[in-house]
């Protein structure tokens, strides 16, 4: 009985503690208030009021019964121990006193969207996580939808960091970053920067190499850790973003389906780069190529990361001159995920020079002009069923040159 009192408290005091965190969060960013935000506040306050009066008065009825008291122990127990694996420190510190433990209401909040990017996990310990889906079909905080931007960064960093900065600005709550720089590369940005201790624990990539997308799938995975990422983009060091946040935003969130180019052709450069020691698990009608630079729904990248039967094809057989960030995603979700993808890239790039390398624009290439071509397509692409001209959020390839002619025009080209 005295138990089951003991728990009921320490359950309202954790949701005193939830609305407090949310006010935290709210205040220490540097926006206004909105009346729309002061509304929800009031709102969620009124709630949770509502909440603990009811859970109150269930707790007196049930105290016999005891059957919250089972069950909210063990969740508790849950959310710790998944803490101590992720902080070796603190687990280590802790000597089995209850001084030591990590603070429930912090573990909870960081086993949801973790906050600290860094961890020991391996690969394998890392993509398993990842995979976990929750059965419950709803969720104990209120989840908006982020998406994930996953930047595959080479030895230059993020030259063009200061343009994504001003697209991110104001929409701290609908996106999440995640940097994968070589070993040893450190992101110099400062702490207000959306970019800062965004980086995630990465490994050597070489290009066309199988390295190159066991990097992707890095980035996917730690995306996957934060339940609320829904969307998952993945761009380049030279990507620029073509239209301002909402429209991004809206364009992902709202499509029925994800953006993995995907098609086949009878050249060398796509039907000779199969190999046949792939059958029969990949046979011929089903090997696929695309940009590499693709963007998913939350499925399809879960699944993508449980995937051990096709992956380990590509390891072995996709070696130069196949590459398999041109084929592995692209030929995987052809095969399982086809009617939930859209067969296009939502990223621009121009390959109209032939060769191994797109066109890349320095500062004298990236004029208005040609920022507003790809901003609404001649073409029409097709979305939800729907025709739009927009066929592209995204453009590459931008060299570092082009960031002051791109600042320049950035609110009156690109709306942001
Ligand atoms: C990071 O940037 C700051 C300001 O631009 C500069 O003073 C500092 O030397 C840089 N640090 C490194 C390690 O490059
Ligand atoms: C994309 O291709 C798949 C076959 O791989 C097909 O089932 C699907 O309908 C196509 N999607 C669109 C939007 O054309
Ligand atoms: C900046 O843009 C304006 C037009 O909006 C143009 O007149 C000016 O030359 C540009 N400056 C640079 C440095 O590109
Ligand atoms: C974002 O872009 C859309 C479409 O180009 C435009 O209608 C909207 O006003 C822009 N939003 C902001 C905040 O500039």
């Amino acid at each position: 009985m005295r138990l089951v009192a003991f728990l009921r408290d320490n359950n309202k005091q954790r949701m005193t503690k939830g609305a407090l965190d949310d006010f935290k969060v709210m205040f220490t960013r540097n926006e206004p208030l909105t009346g729309l935000a002061r509304a929800v506040a009031f709102l969620v306050i009124f709630a949770l009021g509502v909440v603990a009066g009811l859970w109150a008065a269930a707790g007196a009825r049930q105290s016999s019964g005891a059957v919250g008291g089972i069950v909210r122990p063990r969740i508790m127990q849950l959310r710790s121990a998944a803490v101590s694996s992720y902080q070796p420190a603190a687990a280590s510190a802790a000597d089995g006193t209850v001084c030591c433990r990590p603070d429930p209401d912090a573990g909870f909040t960081e086993f949801v969207a973790p906050t600290r990017l860094m961890h020991s996990m391996s690969d394998e310990e890392l993509f398993w996580r990842a995979t976990l889906v929750p059965v419950a079909s709803e969720f104990p905080f209120r989840r908006v939808p982020k998406v994930a931007f996953m930047f595959l960064a080479g030895h230059g960093a993020l030259p063009l960091a200061p343009l994504w900065e001003r697209f991110f600005r104001g929409h701290e709550e609908l996106f999440s970053i995640y940097v994968h720089a070589p070993p040893g590369v450190v992101i110099n940005v400062s702490e207000s920067s959306p970019f800062h201790g965004r980086q995630i624990p990465s490994q050597e990539t070489e290009w066309g190499k199988v390295s190159l997308m066991d990097a992707e799938k890095r980035l996917l995975a730690n995306a996957l850790l934060d339940f609320s990422n829904e969307r998952f983009v993945l761009v380049s060091e030279s990507c620029i973003p073509v239209h301002n946040f909402t429209t991004v935003y809206g364009y992902l969130v709202g499509s029925e389906q994800s953006y993995v180019e995907v098609y086949y052709r009878n050249t060398k450069q796509c039907r000779n780069r199969y190999s046949r020691w792939m059958a029969p698990d990949i046979t011929l009608r089903q090997w696929r190529k695309g940009s590499q630079w693709f963007e998913l729904q939350r499925d399809v990248a879960t699944s993508i990361l449980a995937d051990t039967r096709y992956y380990p094809l590509f390891r072995r057989y996709c070696r130069p001159s196949c590459y398999p960030d041109e084929h592995y995603v692209q030929t995987y979700v052809a095969m399982r995920h086809g009617g939930a993808n859209s067969n296009r890239t939502v990223t621009h790039v121009d390959w109209s020079t032939g060769g191994a390398h797109p066109v890349a624009y320095g500062a004298r290439e990236a004029t208005p002009e040609l920022v507003r071509s790809i901003r609404t397509s001649w073409e029409t692409c097709t979305r939800n069923g729907r025709p739009t001209s927009i066929c592209y959020l995204f453009a590459r390839k931008f060299a570092p040159e082009a960031l002051a002619p791109l600042l320049n025009m950035s609110a009156a080209v690109m709306e942001y």
